[in-house]
């Protein structure tokens, strides 16, 4: 199973002083050379911590794959059409949350996303779309043509009790398989740390997980390589 780092948090560390420490570009390099194969970041409309020099740099630096988190809006998929990152994962987004809080209602905006997706697509971008366990959606998904769904993990993260989280962890298994009979690619994310992942990586249909919180944390006492390297341990 694959691990692409989300390097957002770093972002606000440094819009905190508004100056130029921590350094998201440097941050995700160093990633890199840990072994990290993916390096993710959020750009929000309203640039709250990565800004649009950060994807132009990391577009410009970073050798494995730049996976671009954005909401369907004219502005920022412009911005991504430029900048062509590997792929373009899309959330929901909204101004007023601490980070993104759940996934798309793809049924509901159907006819944006396939927009989206095609445009994003006439510039060779694969799309992802961050969508709920829920196999109505992600039936959807495929149908307006994305490559990849990432399924929401942030429920299965927040259980508590022990049934919940057997049923949290059962949805996300059944939405995997599901997805990959369809032909799309399945990653997962939101939420998940050193302990948790340890059931989500017996789900053999996930290709990929993308992971910030948990890592920037940690790495924070025992250092990025180290931070890195027992995550990646964890997902062998
Ligand atoms: N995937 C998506 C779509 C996200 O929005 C986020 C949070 O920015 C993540 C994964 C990573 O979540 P966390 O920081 O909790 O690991």
């Amino acid at each position: 199973m694959k691990l692409s780092i989300n390097v957002d948090h770093i972002a606000t560390l440094r819009n905190v002083r508004g100056e130029v420490q921590p350094d998201p570009i440097t941050f995700a390099l160093m990633s890199e050379q840990f072994g990290v194969d993916g390096i993710v970041v959020h750009l929000r409309e309203d640039r709250r911590h990565i800004n649009e020099r950060d994807v132009r740099l990391l577009r410009e630096l970073i050798t494995t794959k730049l996976d671009l988190e954005m909401a369907a809006v004219p502005e920022i998929i412009d911005i991504a059409c430029e900048i062509q990152p590997e792929l373009a994962t899309i959330v929901p987004e909204k101004r007023q949350e601490l980070t993104t809080e759940g996934g798309l209602n793809v049924l509901d905006n159907i006819d944006r996303l396939r927009a989206a997706i095609s445009k994003l697509h006439s510039s060779d971008i694969l799309v992802s779309l961050f969508v709920e366990p829920d196999i109505n959606q992600i039936d959807a998904a495929a149908e307006i043509e994305a490559d990849i769904i990432e399924i929401h993990t942030g429920n299965y993260a927040n259980a508590v009790n022990e049934q919940d989280i057997v049923d949290e962890l059962e949805k996300i298994h059944i939405a995997s398989k599901h997805a990959k009979k369809l032909g799309l690619g399945v990653n997962a994310g939101h939420g998940l740390n050193y302990s948790n992942v340890k059931d989500i990586i017996d789900i053999v249909e996930i290709d990929e997980l993308s992971i910030g919180h948990a890592i920037i944390a940690r790495s924070v006492f025992v250092g990025l390589e180290k931070a890195i390297s027992e995550m990646k341990k964890l997902l062998k």
